[in-house]
């Protein structure tokens, strides 16, 4: 059987290698994206992996774009929670809006996409959530109060959906990466990046595919004992 997966913010950076390794998987892929139409395009292609554009902050939005595609390709049955923006500066600088918009994309749309797909999950017997988290949400990050409180609420978000989901077949886990090679962490300034790339033993930026293995491992049909996890990868730069 074809599962369908949905990877949020599927079509650049981690996203794409997450889009890229289910579909080498066998799995029906949708690609979600919200701004970058030209990136979009090539990235259909490039793969022939089908991209789709809402905003995943808009329930409304989400739930029209899940029911769609349920109907074009079948129930949905993975769903990697990938999108996300950063909006950084230091708190006495950030405003309302630069913090309600990173927690309204990053940690909403988490809860629009299992609204619109854990219910299904949870009848079928079978499903898999991959949150994507981040080492910032575990560790803090000077200039990301907005981006480590959304990216730490989703932990805590996994964690609560997984004791739901755990009777019904249904696993939700996390994923928190450290520094990924992504245009997101190449718009750190650069002495900043240094200062970080410095202090990971791996003595790297982590590579998108990295991360894509192991969300591979987690929608598998075989790790339905893992639950409400959170696997770090992040070079050591952080050991949670
Ligand atoms: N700890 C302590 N002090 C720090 C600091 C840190 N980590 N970083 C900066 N400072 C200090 C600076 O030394 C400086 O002090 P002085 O004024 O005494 O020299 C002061 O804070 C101001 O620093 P900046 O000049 O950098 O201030 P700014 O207002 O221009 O920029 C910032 C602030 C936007 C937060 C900038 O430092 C920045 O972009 N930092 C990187 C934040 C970051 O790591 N973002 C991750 C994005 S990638 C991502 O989020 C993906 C993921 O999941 C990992």
């Amino acid at each position: 059987m074809t599962r369908v997966a949905i990877v949020t913010g599927g079509t650049r950076g981690i996203g794409e290698a997450i889009s890229v390794a289910l579909h080498a998987q066998g799995r029906t892929v949708v690609a979600n994206y919200t701004g970058n139409t030209e990136k979009a395009a090539a990235f259909t292609a490039a793969t022939g992996i089908p991209a789709v554009r809402w905003d995943v902050g808009d329930h409304a939005a989400t739930l029209a774009a899940v029911t769609a595609i349920a109907e074009q390709y079948g129930p949905v049955d993975i769903v990697v929670n990938n999108a996300g923006i950063t909006r950084d500066g230091v708190l006495h600088r950030m405003s309302f809006d630069d913090w309600n918009e990173v927690m309204r994309v990053n940690l909403g749309g988490c809860f629009n996409l299992a609204k619109a797909t854990f219910p299904g999950m949870r009848e079928r017997g079978w499903g898999r959530i991959v949150n994507i988290g981040s080492i910032n949400g575990q560790a803090g990050q000077y200039g990301q109060v907005n981006y480590a409180a959304a990216k730490s609420g989703i932990h805590g978000f996994t964690k609560a959906l997984a004791q739901e989901g755990a009777k019904f077949g249904v696993t939700v886990n996390a994923i928190a990466p450290g520094y990924i090679d992504t245009d997101m962490v190449a718009a750190v300034p650069a002495p900043v990046l240094e200062k970080i790339v410095a202090k990971i033993p791996v003595g790297r930026l982590g590579q998108a595919e990295e991360i894509a293995r192991g969300v591979v491992f987690l929608t598998s049909e075989d790790s339905g004992f893992v639950t409400g996890s959170t696997l770090s990868i992040n070079g050591g730069q952080h050991m949670y």
